[in-house]
């Protein structure tokens, strides 16, 4: 029998309601498990985008989007602290994929859970599993829960 105990619990936020859902289910989990909540958000950009414009376009582009994220995760952080639990967050810049770094972010923390949405903010409504839910389902080293 495994270990059914989760101590490291990862929560992929996107800013979509679902991954707001997502987050309220994770924060109520961590909290029953006497788990740690780590939230993250990959803000991902294009490498073709430092082309449009120039440099620090790019770069306030980045910052700029960091910032929004910073403002999700800071929602999960007050519920976290209201519920009691132990919390941290991470905002991961890249141009690399967006489900490779969460599986890496989670990975590195020893999270024995990944918790998502079934679908995101970027995607169509009839697709009913989004391509990073899939990626992350589909790769990561633990167990993955998907709240639709
Ligand atoms: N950039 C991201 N950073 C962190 N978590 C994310 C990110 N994008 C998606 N997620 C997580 O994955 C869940 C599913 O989103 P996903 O991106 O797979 O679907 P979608 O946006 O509807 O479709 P797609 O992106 O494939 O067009 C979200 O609810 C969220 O929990
Ligand atoms: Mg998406």
């Amino acid at each position: 029998m495994t270990n059914e105990k989760f101590t490291n619990i990862v929560i992929a936020i996107d800013g979509s309601d679902l991954s707001k859902k997502a987050a309220d289910y994770a924060v109520s989990l961590a909290k029953q498990q006497n788990a740690k909540l780590l939230a993250v958000t990959v803000v991902k950009f294009h490498q073709t985008d430092a082309f449009r414009g120039s440099t620090s376009t790019l770069a306030k582009f980045i910052r700029k989007q960091a910032e929004i994220a910073e403002n999700w995760t800071d929602l999960v952080r007050s519920k976290a602290e209201k519920s009691g639990v132990r919390f941290e967050s991470r905002v991961i810049k890249t141009n690399a994929s967006v489900p490779e770094e969460i599986i890496k972010y989670a990975k590195g923390k020893k999270s024995d859970l990944i918790v998502m949405g079934t679908r995101g903010r970027t995607g169509f409504k009839k697709a009913l599993l989004g391509s990073v839910a899939s990626a992350v389902v589909t790769h990561a080293d633990c167990p993955v829960m998907v709240i639709r």
